[in-house]
């Protein structure tokens, strides 16, 4: 384990069978359909390329990124897209894939994007659910798994731009936080690039 963890949450072998579930279910979801897969950069990449490789659907990739709003009070600072789709979503189905759907605001903003973007139907599966920070009603349609309010790491998800490519997530330890550089904890955010995480 990363010495800068507290304790691995889930194994990559945990990951791996809820990311199979997952794929199972949008398989079932989608059956006969050709939908585009849309990632939300940079915290869901890893979790993106397993779950769409897992899936037999035959789904088209494309990419987006929203700012993050680092500490400040979400309900003042909405996220703002940063980067837009490639291709057209209108009429499309859309498959949204979160790594994590912490306040909502992120989620609530995406989907807002898509709908204006005349999007036929949005189907939003997301890696982690961590109900307890809710301030928004945003929901995911599937959650892989539901998480404490504890910030975590690995699997995609940063902290100051670390820890992306452990292959677990794990609960970073606090003093990690005040070491990165950044000399605050985190509030449920990351990602100083602008980048959303
Ligand atoms: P929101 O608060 O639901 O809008 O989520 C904003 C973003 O914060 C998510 O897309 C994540 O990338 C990030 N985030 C929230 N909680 C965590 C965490 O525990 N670890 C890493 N990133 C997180």
């Amino acid at each position: 384990m990363h010495p800068d963890c507290e304790r691995i949450l889930f194994t990559q072998e945990q990951i791996a069978a809820r990311v199979r579930a997952a794929a199972a279910w949008l398989d079932r979801r989608f059956a006969g359909r050709r939908p585009v897969a849309v990632c939300n950069l940079k915290g869901s990449v890893v979790f993106f390329c397993d779950l769409l490789r897992a899936m037999q659907t035959d789904a088209e990739m494309d990419f987006m990124a929203v700012s993050s709003y680092g500490n400040a009070t979400a309900a003042v600072c909405r996220p703002k897209i940063k980067k837009h789709l490639f291709s057209s979503v209108e009429g499309r189905d859309v498959l949204l894939v979160e790594d994590i759907v912490d306040t909502g605001h992120t989620l609530l903003t995406l989907r807002a994007f898509l709908r204006e973007r005349g999007a036929k139907s949005i189907t939003v599966v997301t890696l982690l659910d961590k109900p307890a920070r809710r301030e928004v009603p945003a929901e995911a349609d599937y959650a892989c798994f539901s998480v404490e309010d504890a910030f975590v790491v690995g699997y995609g998800l940063d902290y100051a731009e670390r820890y992306r490519n452990l292959p677990y997530i794990g609960v970073l330890k606090r003093e990690a936080c005040f070491a990165s550089g950044k000399d605050e904890a985190p509030a449920g955010q990351a990602g100083a690039d602008g980048f959303g995480s």
